[in-house]
């Protein structure tokens, strides 16, 4: 088999171009936000057998292959994209990326990648410092402190709820790392925890019945008077409360469970708060915002992702303890050929995390900060809050649409009521909306019923295509209804 011989900078300059008009027709909306095809179709259109077999035979070959996977991609930067947490990236964001693509430099392991895991540890004092648990101390201060607040990145929200969890039961139960979970585990929480939650108690083995939920409110926000009842059963049930968990914000909706309240019950009955802020830790970073996450400050562990609302690609998600003895005692792990006992230059992640090797996901938050500047950031995440408040206003006005909450984030679930009342109908209008090529919207099951959701991510989406988006649901609905 011949193998070609490429100029990288030829290569990446020609990659550049690609992306650059794809992201310039994307923002102009001269393509669609996703135009789904069948996984066979796309295989097929990208020979991807062929280029198994015969490797790219030549740069023409790169190119086509680059043009074709991008028409065939989710095209976030179109402003019509409001689905998923997942956020739309700088132009440029992208860089890290194919700087650790080529020096293939993991940061959990210092001495393997000593730059990527220096902007890791100054990044997570850049959290720490938003959360008020830096104490003063300098943001380049890469020392753990046993007794002060530390940190670590992590691929994603979920894979941190399941370190956070790990910390917690490490936490109220030391020797289940080697003599397994004692019985008498449980965890409370809003019935609307995110599934992560769940999940990791399940991998954990403390099995899903070892979450006892709390009502929540008609917008499944956690009701802080329940809270006391379900401690109560939890202990006369011979339980012991590993940890209490708090939506910041809930997925479906967007609301925050009561941080403050939670965190005072919590101190009051020393109790473990985690704060999954998977998506909503990030108005941390907003003046306007951040109260809505007063008594932060009393959680024991918070989950942060970068991913969601901080324009950063995916995954990258900081897992934040109050106190580093808790993140030294998640995991016990000894491997003789990277964990070392001596002295060691620099400051290594990969005794406190699931992940052996991770990428540079330090370098990515960075260099998104870097290229925006905080203050834009900041401004980004209050217009996309501003603009979920006014979709609500519009959806007030519109007596054929139906809006359950003001929204506290950048989410907002809504439902159309002049056609079929049934859950189906919001599915069906939903599928029609994206195979027409015309948003990229979800749905969630919110309050026991069905919803259309946005997600409000994009930085030029504004009022008017959220305008458009009321009157293709209703022509839509129109249509269907035919
Ligand atoms: C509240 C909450 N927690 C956890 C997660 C899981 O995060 P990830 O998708 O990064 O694994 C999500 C994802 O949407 C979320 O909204």
């Amino acid at each position: 088999m011949k193998k070609i011989i490429l100029n990288p900078s030829v290569v990446i300059a020609e990659t550049g171009k690609i992306l650059e008009e794809y992201l310039e027709k994307s923002k102009a909306q001269k393509t669609v936000a996703l135009d789904q095809r069948a996984p066979e179709e796309i295989a097929q259109q990208l020979q991807l057998k062929k280029y198994i077999e015969q490797g790219f035979q030549s740069g023409a070959d790169i190119t086509q292959f680059v043009e074709d996977y991008l028409s065939y991609s989710n095209h976030l930067h179109h402003p019509h994209y409001m689905g998923h947490q997942v956020a739309v990236p700088h132009d440029l964001s992208g860089i890290p990326e194919l700087i650790h693509g080529t020096i293939n430099n993991p940061s959990s392991l210092y001495e393997m990648g000593p730059a990527g895991a220096t902007c890791e540890g100054f990044m997570i004092n850049w959290m720490l410092d938003k959360i008020g648990w830096l104490n003063g101390r300098d943001k380049y201060d890469f020392h753990f402190h046993p007794g002060q607040a530390s940190g670590l990145l992590t691929h994603g929200g979920s894979m941190a709820n399941l370190t956070a969890m790990a910390a917690a039961r490490a936490a109220i139960a030391p020797n289940a790392w080697v003599d397994g979970n004692p019985n008498d585990l449980v965890v409370i929480g809003a019935a609307s925890a995110h599934y992560s939650i769940a999940r990791a108690l399940s991998i954990l083995g403390l099995g899903k019945k070892a979450f006892y939920p709390v009502d929540v409110d008609e917008n499944e926000v956690l009701r802080i008077n329940d809270l006391a009842r379900v401690h109560q059963k939890a202990l006369s049930d011979g339980k012991r409360v590993m940890c209490v968990v708090a939506n910041a914000c809930a997925t479906s909706s967007g609301l925050f469970d009561p941080i403050e309240a939670m965190g005072n019950y919590c101190q009051k009955h020393q109790l473990w708060l985690h704060i999954d802020g998977a998506h909503g830790a990030a108005l941390l970073a907003s003046d306007q915002h951040k109260g809505r996450l007063k008594g932060i400050e009393y959680a024991s562990s918070i989950i942060w992702d970068a991913h969601k609302m901080m324009r950063v690609p995916a995954l990258c998600t900081a897992v934040l303890f109050r106190d580093f003895t808790h993140q030294a005692q998640a995991f016990q792990q000894k491997g003789s050929y990277v964990f070392h006992d001596t002295e060691v230059v620099g400051m290594d992640s990969m005794p406190y995390t699931i992940e052996c090797t991770k990428s540079a996901l330090g370098t990515k938050l960075f260099w998104t900060f870097a290229l925006e500047g905080e203050k834009n950031i900041e401004h980004f995440i209050d217009q996309s809050i501003a603009l979920a408040q006014e979709f609500h206003g519009l959806l007030r006005e519109s007596p054929d649409f139906e809006v359950p909450y003001f929204p506290q984030s950048n989410i907002l679930c809504f439902r159309y009521t002049a056609g079929p009342q049934d859950d189906e109908f919001q599915k069906k209008l939903r599928y029609a909306i994206i195979n027409a090529h015309q948003f990229y919207i979800t749905s969630c099951e919110f309050a026991g019923k069905r919803y259309l959701r946005v997600v409000l991510m994009h930085p030029k989406s504004t009022v008017s295509h959220l305008r458009q988006l009321i009157e293709t649901v209703r022509n839509t609905a129109k249509s269907l209804s035919e």
